[in-house]
């Protein structure tokens, strides 16, 4: 195990049930395949659904493809997670609008030394989906609910290995 402190990683989207979940597992299996020192969570810009597991269309179209989203709960975003994690990664560009605006509140909250946070795009990274939103599946049919996999799958595999390139510490 590395004794150095994990990195940490925030998937965030408007309600936390379907899309950022879905982020946080798939980059989870991701990371963890390749022993990365990475810790990762999830949360929506919105307070629509506290505490709720994930949309069941979303649990049930992931474990399809291997990833378990039942333990998972919803939770907004706090001003709090502006200096406990590394990275916001937001699925959308509202999602990322609605978090720069929060990163202003945090900063004239805890001052401007306290955030290191990085803010990006899902997709900052990503190749097949370079910086295209995660479309919104909450309203739509079941294609909707594998794109957000694939392109989850697509964007976590760019960030693994952008977070190899800078040489995060591995757990070995
Ligand atoms: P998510 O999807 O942001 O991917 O979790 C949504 C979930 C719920 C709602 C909208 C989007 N809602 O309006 O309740």
């Amino acid at each position: 195990m590395s004794s150095q402190a994990p990195y940490k990683v925030l998937c965030v989207c408007l309600g936390n049930i379907c899309r950022s979940p879905t982020a946080e597992v798939v980059l989870r299996h991701f990371c963890t395949n390749e022993s990365l020192n990475v810790q990762i969570d999830s949360a929506g810009t919105s307070n629509y659904h506290p505490n709720k597991a994930p949309d069941l269309r979303s649990q049930k179209h992931a474990l399809s493809r291997g990833y378990d989203l039942s333990s998972l709960r919803a939770r907004q975003v706090q001003l709090a997670d502006f200096i406990d994690f590394d990275l916001i990664l937001a699925m959308d560009l509202a999602n990322l609008n609605d978090l720069k605006t929060l990163q202003l509140q945090a900063v004239a909250h805890f001052g401007a030394p306290a955030l290191q946070v990085q803010l990006a795009l899902m997709s900052e990274h990503d190749r097949l989906f370079p910086q295209q939103a995660l479309p919104d599946p909450y309203y739509g049919e079941a294609d909707g609910f594998e794109r957000v996999i694939d392109q989850c799958e697509s964007s976590s595999r760019a960030w693994v290995e952008h977070f190899q390139q800078q040489r995060l510490s591995t757990s070995n």
